[in-house]
């Protein structure tokens, strides 16, 4: 049987890495946001799920859910610089609401510069975002989240909902794929 773990070239984040990492993050953002404020997390699919799954729990302030998903990657490795809307949100009091984009990582950043500027048109009160990870160096347009939870170098990164051909999200931690596999 194929053990997916044996595709990892080496752990980058363990899942108590993550877990430590993601208490931190959650606690920025409760001081960030008064318990007054419509928090809604929106996990951006479907890398983001397993991290959102964590945060949202890890949370100790109240927060609706929902979710977008966009296509922005030409192929497994490359992007595009397209960002396609192929689902989007559809929220009755958007002009009260707070959206915190959820993200598993940024890359070119095109993905949520792009979200941002679309949700605010869409009239959101405000648009902020979370990435568990971030590769500062391979940006191409000018975007910073507001909560990152760890910069890292240019790997190509699996497990933990980031994938590679679709394979790998399930695995709970984020890990280096074994070069010769890409
Ligand atoms: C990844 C990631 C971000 C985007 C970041 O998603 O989850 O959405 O790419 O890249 P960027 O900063 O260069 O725009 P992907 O398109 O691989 O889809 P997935 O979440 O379904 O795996």
């Amino acid at each position: 049987m194929t053990d997916w773990n044996d595709h990892v070239e080496r752990v980058l984040l363990s899942e108590a890495e993550i877990k430590e990492i993601i208490e931190k993050l959650a606690r920025k953002i409760e001081n960030d946001y008064s318990d007054k404020e419509n928090i809604v997390l929106v996990g951006i699919l479907k890398g983001s799920v397993t991290f959102l799954s964590d945060l949202m729990r890890a949370l100790r302030i109240p927060a609706q859910v929902d979710f977008m998903r966009v296509s922005s990657y030409g192929d497994a490795t490359t992007s595009s610089g397209n960002v396609n809307i192929i689902l989007d949100i559809n929220r009755k009091n958007l002009p009260s609401e707070n959206l915190l984009i959820v993200e598993d990582i940024v890359d070119s950043g095109r993905t949520l510069k792009y979200l941002v500027t679309y949700l605010l048109n869409k009239g959101a009160k405000s648009v902020r975002t979370v990435t568990l990870l971030d590769k500062p160096d391979r940006r191409e347009v000018d975007y910073t989240p507001e909560y990152v939870g760890k910069q890292i170098e240019n790997h190509f990164v699996i497990g933990y909902g980031l994938d590679y051909g679709e394979k790998y999200r399930t695995l709970p931690y984020v890990g280096v794929i074994k070069p010769e596999l890409i």
